[in-house]
């Protein structure tokens, strides 16, 4: 394994175990409930949300395991999204992290109450258990970068237009905006918030911001390829979800080959953006580890 691969690792750990810490299984009224959210909160996912939260912050001089609390909650957000967004009335898919989906396990009136309820719990553990090592005030600034962003001028405002965008074709640019909404904001709540957590507020937090820009882009139009030509069981997902739903993807748009490109180029741009910062090197691998991603 390269050292890319070990720390991944490590920090995937870490994050399993706060998981399981923050959500813990519940007895009595509320055993489906918690039941629910944890079959896809704990489900195996990549963790990229949290370990770019906790490496932004490690780059800002933070101890990572400091940030666990808002790593997780983040994402239990993400989390949240991918529940909902495989809804049939969102995107109807019956398969997410290589299990049936939430609904397709526990129903949709569960599945809609289980991504609700790991919203709020983000929050909750974001501001409950910060580490006496981060200042009220940054946690509060880290708090709200993950609200706006995964809010209605950010990712949900992105789903939104993507339901649009079944119905009307965009323009480019709305297209690259619907993206930059829907899953771009949540990967710059990561960076942004992970150097919000250390009180950081200058050139660094810059830079991971426009990092975290550039790798949203490439990550969804990477996810978008994927769904034409991956392997469902690497995948986890449905393959051809997008067409069969009528959706306008990078790839309905432009072409799978126009692409590949566009993937290898923003990948560039976000490696350079994050680069001039010390100790950037695992957030820079990250970024170009993501281009030959299957999964
Ligand atoms: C899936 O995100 C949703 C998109 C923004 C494409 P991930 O590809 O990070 O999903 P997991 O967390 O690894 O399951
Ligand atoms: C939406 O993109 C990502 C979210 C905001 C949840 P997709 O709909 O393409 O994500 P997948 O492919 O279902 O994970
Ligand atoms: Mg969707
Ligand atoms: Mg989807
Ligand atoms: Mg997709």
């Amino acid at each position: 394994m390269t050292r890319l691969e070990d720390k991944m690792a490590c920090y995937a750990e870490l994050i399993q175990q706060g998981l399981e810490r923050y959500l813990p299984a519940e007895k009595g009224p509320l055993e489906t409930l918690f039941a629910a959210a944890r079959y896809s909160a704990l489900a195996p996912g990549k963790r990229l949300r949290p370990i770019l939260l906790m490496e932004c912050y490690a780059l800002c001089g933070g101890q990572a395991e400091d940030a666990l609390p808002f790593a997780c909650g983040l994402e239990m957000i993400h989390a949240y999204s991918l529940i909902h967004d495989d809804l049939p009335c969102m995107d109807d898919d019956d398969l997410r992290r290589g299990r049936p989906s939430n609904h397709k396990a526990y129903g949709e009136a569960m599945a809609l109450l289980a991504g609700d309820g790991l919203l709020t719990r983000a929050f909750e553990v974001m501001l409950g258990q910060a580490c006496p090592r981060i200042q009220p005030a940054w946690a509060m600034k880290a708090a709200s970068i993950a609200a706006f962003c995964a809010g209605m001028e950010g990712m949900i405002g992105g789903q939104t237009m993507d339901l649009a965008f079944e119905r009307e074709k965009p323009q480019a640019q709305q297209l690259e905006e619907m993206v930059r909404l829907k899953t771009g904001r949540l990967l710059l709540a990561a960076c942004a918030a992970g150097c919000a957590l250390a009180g950081e507020e200058g050139e660094i937090m810059q830079r991971a911001r426009h990092y975290a820009d550039n790798l949203g882009l490439a990550f969804q139009i990477q996810d978008d390829i994927l769904d034409c030509e991956g392997d469902p069981a690497v995948f986890g997902k449905p393959i051809g979800s997008d067409a069969s739903q009528g959706k306008t993807t990078f790839v309905s748009f432009y072409g799978l080959e126009e692409c590949r490109r566009m993937v290898r180029q923003l990948t560039e741009q976000a490696v350079q953006e994050i680069a001039p910062a010390p100790g950037s090197e695992f957030l820079q691998q990250l970024a170009q580890s993501l281009t030959a991603r299957t999964a």
